[in-house]
């Protein structure tokens, strides 16, 4: 079902901005849960607004676009791209955000409230709400709960939907195409959100998976499945060397410490992997580094001079993404 949204005057006139995509978004008053919502013709949709918000910002900074709307960022778990790229993309547009990002323990939350009382509490003050949330799942639960579109910022282990936005987009702005590359996933891929959205979206395109994990650190089997019955060839390594030579993007990822149990186990993987500059002269001369970030040893700091080092790049396409996406779910088409 569609949730409502309001019509307020406009101020900055983005029909007069050339258009790269012209198709109808279908994503207006909808949440935004999970990569499986968006499919070519939508990905074109997004990445198309996406660069006239980029365009909007180098000439002018900020439009009214969104003036009058309200988001609530509701993060019960850290968060610095994420929940910062929402407020800047709130902020460009000319709305306004209640940011309960500086941990969930200074609000009701701490005395106990439920996610769906606060979701039914912040959606009478707001338009759209973002939600990090360690359960997976609970998206789903605020989306349920809530009047008003309910954007998935990574619902524990299970997706980060608008970070598997940016991260295709940057690949398309960085190597100009998305298929027929070869793109490898190094990391933890059992808890990384990242890498399970990621894939998804990658599973839309011909492209060729690599994965290279420690053993605990598989990617999940329910995924794996998926790609084979999609007729991928699934290959596995634990070694960054088997294929740095023919990737065009080494999607590094965290080990997520806060997933484990047992830390023990963390600290046996944690030092798994490191991207150093000695084996970034075996990378081919047109490739990307990507990172969802923070980064926590797996990419050497020698590493970032490197032009094929697009992380820092890939944050700020986070913010023009949100923008588009805040854009879509608002009905500012
Ligand atoms: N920031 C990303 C996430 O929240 C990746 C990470 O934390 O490692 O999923
Ligand atoms: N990439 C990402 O989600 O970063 P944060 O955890 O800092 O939001």
């Amino acid at each position: 079902m569609t949730k409502p949204t309001k019509t307020l005057p406009r101020l900055f006139d983005f029909d007069k901005m050339p258009r790269r995509a012209t198709i109808s978004n279908g994503l207006t008053g909808q949440d935004i849960l999970s990569v499986k919502q968006f499919d070519r013709e939508r990905l074109a949709y997004i990445f198309g607004r996406a660069h006239e918000m980029r365009e909007m910002v180098e000439r002018v900074g900020a439009c009214d676009l969104l003036y009058g709307h309200v988001l609530a960022c509701l993060f019960y778990e850290p968060s610095t791209r994420t929940s910062a790229s929402f407020i800047a993309a709130m902020d460009r547009l000319g709305g306004r955000v209640i940011p309960i990002t500086q941990g969930v323990q200074f609000s009701s939350v701490a005395k106990g409230e439920s996610l769906p009382d606060t979701i039914r509490t912040l959606e009478q003050y707001s338009d759209v709400i973002v939600l990090r949330h360690p359960d997976i799942g609970s998206a789903q639960v605020a989306a349920d709960y809530a009047g008003v579109p309910v954007i998935n910022a990574g619902d524990g282990s299970g997706e980060h939907p608008t970070q598997a936005l940016l991260d295709l987009f940057t690949i398309q702005q960085e190597l100009g195409q998305i298929d027929g590359l070869k793109v490898a996933m190094v990391g933890d891929l059992l808890n990384g959100r990242t890498v399970h959205s990621l894939t998804q979206l990658l599973l839309q395109y011909d492209v060729s998976l690599r994965f290279v994990s420690p053993e605990s650190l598989r990617l999940p089997m329910v995924l794996m499945n998926e790609l084979i019955d999609r007729g991928r060839k699934v290959r596995e390594t634990h070694d960054v060397a088997d294929v740095i030579e023919n990737a065009d993007v080494l999607y590094v990822t965290r080990v997520q410490k806060e997933r484990f149990s047992d830390l023990s186990k963390y600290e046996e993987v944690k030092d798994a992997f490191e991207i150093t500059p000695e084996l970034m002269r075996q990378a081919k001369a047109k490739m990307v580094v990507m990172h969802p970030l923070p980064r926590v040893g797996e990419i050497h700091y020698a590493v970032d001079s490197d032009p094929r080092a697009a992380y820092f790049r890939q944050v700020k396409n986070g913010m023009y993404i949100r923008m588009a996406l805040l854009a879509a779910v608002l009905g500012k088409a």
